[in-house]
């Protein structure tokens, strides 16, 4: 089957950014999410890129023009995923939510496409289990910024078929990806290294063992990451990043109890870039503002 139509649900940081891919590959792309708010603010950030984009010699103006003739919101999960080829799930990290979209995704999708998952954490294998087809349903698991990184981690669950695998390889190839296939395990290969380095920084922040400057500098240029893990951590989500531990803590044990540093920031909204601070101070327009 020809997959021309691809819909991604949840226009936060990372369906913004799939869907951004997915238009730039010429798929007709709709990005749903229950927030009007949240789908102006996604073309908004999405024009950005564009421009910049432009601006680098990375992308023609005439592929940036068409990037916003191939994309298109809705509010209306229901309507939008009832004539479409191929669904990528972007909800918060969060079971029951994921259970209820993906209940719905598979109510009115038709029968013979398959449902990706963006998650992070959660068994492809229970996502699967919400729906009527879970040799059609596996995880593809895009990075963040999803234009800059290169992965996708796909994990089969239990039903998973080939044909489910083949065809999220074909998309991710069409979309610029590499892609690596993982068994499935809570967290996966990235998802389990990442949010143990993560929660590891943050109980260092919370010891008064170095600021948090510090901590991401000896990271970045003694282990030689490409960012710290603090910082990381702000353009994550610092509450996507505890979603994916406690559920890591639930599933695998001990080691993944998430550091109540972090606990308190999420509590007090200091969610990272999307709320303007985090970790460090974003409210100067984005811009990182040390301290
Ligand atoms: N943030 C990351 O770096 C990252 C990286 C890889 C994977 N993920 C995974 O991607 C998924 C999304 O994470 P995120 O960081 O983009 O979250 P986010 O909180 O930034 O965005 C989630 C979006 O989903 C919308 N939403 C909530 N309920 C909805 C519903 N019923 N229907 C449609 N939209 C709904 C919200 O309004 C919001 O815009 C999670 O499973 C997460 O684990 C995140």
């Amino acid at each position: 089957m020809t997959i021309n139509k691809i819909t991604v649900v949840g226009a936060g940081v990372m369906g913004r950014g799939i869907a951004y891919v997915s238009a730039l590959a010429g798929f007709h792309t709709t990005l749903v999410d229950v927030s009007q708010e949240q789908l102006k603010s996604a073309l908004t950030e999405l024009k950005g890129l564009a421009d910049k984009a432009v601006a680098r010699n990375k992308i023609t103006e005439d592929a940036a023009v068409a990037i916003f003739h191939q994309l298109h919101t809705s509010i209306e999960l229901e309507a939008a995923v009832q004539a479409t080829d191929f669904v990528i799930e972007a909800v918060p990290e969060k079971r029951d939510l994921k259970k209820h979209v993906l209940e719905t995704i598979d109510t009115h999708a038709p029968s013979h496409i398959v449902i990706a998952s963006n998650t992070s954490t959660i068994s492809p294998t229970e996502l699967g289990s919400y729906t009527k087809r879970p040799d059609q349903v596996a995880a593809m698991h895009f990075f963040n910024p999803v234009h800059r990184m290169q992965l996708v981690e796909i994990v089969k669950g239990l039903e998973t078929g080939e044909e489910t695998v083949k065809t999220i390889k074909e998309i991710a190839g069409r979309m610029g990806k590499e892609t690596v296939e993982v068994k499935e395990f809570p967290g996966f290969v990235t998802s389990r290294i990442s949010a143990m380095v993560g929660n590891e920084a943050f109980y260092m922040l919370q010891e008064g063992i170095a600021s948090a400057e510090d901590i991401d500098k000896a990271i970045k240029l003694g282990l030689n990451y490409p960012m710290g893990p603090l910082e990381l951590g702000d353009l994550v989500g610092l509450d996507t990043r505890l979603n994916n531990l406690k559920y890591l803590h639930e599933t695998l044990g001990e080691k993944f109890r998430p550091a109540p540093l972090l606990e308190q920031y999420v509590k007090a909204g200091r969610l990272g870039r999307k709320t303007g601070r985090g970790v460090y101070d974003y409210s100067n327009d984005g811009e990182l503002i040390k301290k």
